[in-house]
């Protein structure tokens, strides 16, 4: 069994990437400029920004944090996005989700600018996305088809079964799986929560993809011999043992699930790191993309 390690295969991106920004910056070209829009206070929101953040600076990129309280109105957000769609120094930015309620998060993402869009959520690099043409794809699908690639993970012709459907992760990854690409080729099985059957339907995947945020969802009894899987979980559980009382749970039950396959993402350590990755790679492509 190999452990896809995902911190290790970003860190490596992240050093390709700063040899890239060097020689920009040594050929006088602009270096890429991401911004993050913040919005509260949720423990999870406010860790993966900073490592957002973290890693631009790690490689060279230039940043901006904008937070806000949770009070903030709907149109101040907008209008926020407006100007930094206008602003020629920002290449990308990102709205970190979830928003409060009281915000109307498509009406959000679709005030984004879809070539500043670098986490791809705008209908138009969805449409991109579907349909080959260059725009941005979603920053964890992305990163798992890109792990998948660096640890040549065959995918060709495997029956390959995605459980979970969201927007972000589940329905974007199950398409780009699906296309004539390495990786890519696979017999995708798109599973939810009214899937029928499932468990006899994750048996028959050789790659298993788990992004339903339920830790331990997965079990070994659900998983065929020899399989891959690909960890998407990362819910915040308590745990008095540690420091700060909790950890992350992946979707699958690691320990029993972790023996039955060929290769398996660890939770934490496994795709979280490629998210943040392929979010550099997409705030690089904003740049190029725009000819700079
Ligand atoms: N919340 C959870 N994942 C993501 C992501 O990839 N991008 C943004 N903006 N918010 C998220």
């Amino acid at each position: 069994m190999q452990i896809l390690n995902g911190k290790e295969t970003a860190e490596i991106i992240r050093k390709e990437l700063a040899i890239q920004v060097k020689e920009r910056k040594d050929a006088g070209r602009k270096i890429p400029h991401l911004a993050a829009i913040l919005v509260g206070n949720d423990g999870g929101s406010v860790t993966y920004v900073n490592n957002k953040l973290k890693s631009c600076e790690e490689i060279g990129f230039e940043s901006t944090l904008i937070r806000y309280d949770d009070s903030i109105t709907e149109e101040t957000l907008l209008k926020k996005i407006q100007s930094l769609n206008e602003d020629k120094s920002i290449d990308g930015f990102i709205v970190q989700l979830p928003l409060p309620a009281h915000i109307d998060e498509m009406k959000v993402t679709l005030t984004i600018d879809p070539k500043k869009d670098v986490d791809g959520f705008h209908p138009i690099n969805v449409g991109n996305m579907m349909l080959n043409l260059p725009g941005f794809v979603p920053a964890t699908p992305a990163g798992i088809v890109e792990l998948m690639r660096r640890y040549n993970i065959e995918t060709s012709g495997k029956n390959c079964v995605v459980v979970g459907r969201s927007n972000i992760v589940g329905t974007p990854l199950s398409l780009l799986l699906g296309k004539n690409t390495d990786p890519g080729n696979c017999t995708v099985t798109l599973a939810h929560s009214k899937s029928e059957n499932i468990k006899e339907i994750c048996l028959n995947a050789d790659i298993l993809v788990a992004a339903v945020g339920i830790p331990g969802f997965i079990t070994a009894d659900m998983v065929k011999e020899g399989a891959v899987v690909i960890d998407v979980g990362t819910t915040r559980i308590e745990d008095p043992s540690r420091e700060r009382g909790w950890r992350l749970a992946g979707d699958v039950d690691f320990k029993e699930v972790a023996p039955k396959t060929s290769a398996i993402t660890p939770v934490p350590g496994g795709v979280g790191p490629m998210t943040i990755a392929s979010l550099m790679i997409n705030t690089l492509k904003a740049m190029e993309l725009k000819g700079k």
